[in-house]
């Protein structure tokens, strides 16, 4: 008998601090016009000073629980999607196992994928269940990007917001995580990075060595072409026709990537799952932001087949196709 891992419930978060397009004016020489007009972005969320990266993909990860049900302490695994995690070590996932009350002596670890983690944190996940590694896997995205934006750039500090979501998993027997499919071309490293880490120091690498530094007009291209393919391959995958899916939950960064992904599925914008407005690219945890708003709205109901996509640095890129 087959078995796989089933999505049991979902849950999001986003700080209270509300930027609007308007504020980015008074920081650097944009226009609310041109944000919207190149992104869709309207306004993104910015945590205050007490709050981390593992504060947020905590509340995300009990809303999930609660959706779901369950005691923590069934929870097995934690795989936390990070790039901005609240220390080097312990990561964020074995800080959640703490605040969350989960299975102590179970499996938690980070994984870091840039925008694309979410995909490979579920894939990871999916995986562990399949071969009987756990039972019960919550897959959180969690990020403050903001931490790691330069406010006088205005290449990157208008696109980037702070959110967390999550989604918890269950083996089952009719298995919810179809396929996933997973790839990485460091190549690309110089169009998409931070400088700093902690393996190479701080001292030789300038003050701006800790924000993200990005050629976003060549990003956009790789991003479009590579998203294209990855839908293609996903679909080719499982034998299953574009006409089939239900929902795209695309990540979101960009108004204009989602769509030329959605044009190329032939799939309506109102098949979409668009948040990117109201909260900016969330990296990591855009995806299961995106579900977790659609699901809670009534648009995706159960038995509905998603399929996630999302591409970031490295370059990296994946996707998902879930029967919900
Ligand atoms: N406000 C006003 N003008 C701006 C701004 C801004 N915030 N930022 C750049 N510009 C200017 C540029 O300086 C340039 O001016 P110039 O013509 O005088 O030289 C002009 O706008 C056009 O710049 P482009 O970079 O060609 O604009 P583009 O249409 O490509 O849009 C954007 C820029 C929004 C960054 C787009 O390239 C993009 O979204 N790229 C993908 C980046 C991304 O999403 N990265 C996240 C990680 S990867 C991922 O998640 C998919």
């Amino acid at each position: 008998m087959t078995t796989g891992a089933r999505i049991i419930g979902t849950g999001s978060y986003l700080p209270e601090r509300v930027v609007s397009n308007q504020e980015l004016e008074a920081l650097v020489e944009t226009s609310d016009q041109w944000i919207q007009e190149r992104t869709g972005i309207r306004e993104r969320r910015v945590v205050d000073d007490t709050q981390s990266c593992g504060d947020l993909g905590q509340i995300a990860a009990q809303r999930a629980i609660d959706a779901a049900g369950v005691d923590p302490k069934t929870i097995d695994l934690i795989v936390v999607a990070t790039c901005t995690p609240d220390r080097i070590f312990p990561s964020t996932a074995s800080g959640l196992q703490r605040t969350l009350g989960t299975q102590p002596g179970g499996v938690a670890f980070d994984v870091a994928a840039a925008c694309s983690g979410f995909i490979y944190a579920l894939s990871v996940a999916d995986r562990f269940l399949r071969t009987g590694g756990a039972r019960r896997a919550l897959v959180v995205g969690t990020e403050t990007m903001t931490r790691i934006l330069n406010w006088q750039d205005r290449g990157t500090c208008v696109l980037f917001g702070d959110g967390a979501g999550a989604v918890l998993l269950d083996v089952s027997e009719t298995p919810g995580i179809l396929s996933t499919h997973l790839h990485s071309d460091g190549r690309y490293e110089p169009l998409l990075y931070v400088p700093w880490g902690p393996g190479r120091g701080y001292a030789a690498l300038g003050e701006e060595s800790g924000y993200i530094h990005m050629r976003g007009n060549e990003v956009f291209k790789v991003a479009v072409n590579t998203l294209t393919r990855i839908v293609e391959e996903s679909l080719a995958a499982a034998g299953i026709d574009k006409h089939e899916v239900d929902w795209l939950v695309p990540h979101q960064a960009n108004i204009r990537i989602i769509q030329a992904t959605a044009k190329k599925l032939e799939l309506p914008m109102d098949r979409v799952v668009v948040t990117v407005g109201e909260h900016g690219n969330t990296s990591a945890a855009s995806i299961p932001i995106a579900l977790d708003t659609a699901v809670r709205d009534g648009r995706i109901q159960r038995d509905e087949l998603l399929l996630f996509e999302a591409f970031g640095g490295g370059f990296t890129w994946g996707s998902a196709l879930v029967r919900y």
